[in-house]
């Protein structure tokens, strides 16, 4: 990649993993580390762009020359990432974003009741931020991606998702106990609603982040 082609580009990722809180102690959570999204923001920097970086819940240093907003839930993630979209040129969600929160928040530590069976822990949906975002287009030309982690069927699975959420990009990986979360290093498929299939070898998270940007770069 040429060293400043992203230049007057701005560009907003999301990293990390939200937290839906169920009381002042308890929240419902993912295993997202947040280092893809790190990886995606400081080759954006170290390309020229100018970045905004939603960070939910990583214990990940700020990266430098990056803007960072820091959120917890799902519903603050989506307003931070909104709110960042409406100028941006590219939008990448790499978060990992609930789809369910719990329907109510308890101001008190849930208490267990002896000889009592637990209580049924009722959800409610969270908006889908890639889905949305892919139908608004704050700004004319913006190019979305999106990021899904599967653990069968990866390529069909993958395809579904990209129709389903209308976005430009989707970066599928396989996931499993020892694959992706918390590693260094990634492996995935870039897929395009042209039908364009972008494989990435295993390698660390910074070359899969490059070639994200090279093919937002062909698409403006
Ligand atoms: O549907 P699934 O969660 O597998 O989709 C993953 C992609 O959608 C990721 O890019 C993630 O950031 C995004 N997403 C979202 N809002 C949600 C759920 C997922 O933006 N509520």
């Amino acid at each position: 990649a040429a060293a400043a082609d992203l230049a007057g580009r701005h560009v907003v990722i999301s990293a990390g993993g939200t937290r839906e809180p169920l009381d002042p102690v308890r929240f419902l959570g993912n295993r997202s580390s947040g280092k893809q999204g790190y990886a995606l923001a400081r080759t954006a920097v170290a390309r020229g762009a100018r970045v905004t970086l939603v960070v939910a819940n990583t214990g990940l240093a700020d990266p430098a020359g990056a803007d960072v907003v820091r959120v917890e839930t799902a519903q603050q993630l989506h307003e931070a990432v909104f709110k960042a979209a409406a100028d941006a040129d590219a939008v990448v969600m790499a978060a990992a974003v609930a789809d369910f929160r719990p329907a109510r928040y308890a101001a008190g530590k849930i208490k267990k009741k002896d000889g009592e069976e637990p209580a049924p822990l009722e959800l409610v949906r969270n908006p889908d931020i890639l889905a949305e975002l892919s139908a608004a287009r704050p700004k004319p030309g913006q190019v979305v991606v999106g990021f899904a982690a599967e653990t069968d069927d990866v390529l069909a699975n993958g395809l579904a998702k990209l129709t389903r959420k209308g976005c430009d990009l989707l970066v599928v990986n396989e996931v499993g106990e020892h694959k992706t979360f918390g590693s260094e290093q990634n492996e995935a498929v870039v897929l395009a609603p042209d039908g364009t299939r972008t494989p990435v070898p295993y390698g660390p998270k910074e070359a899969l982040a490059d070639v994200v940007w090279d093919l937002v770069l062909q698409r403006w």
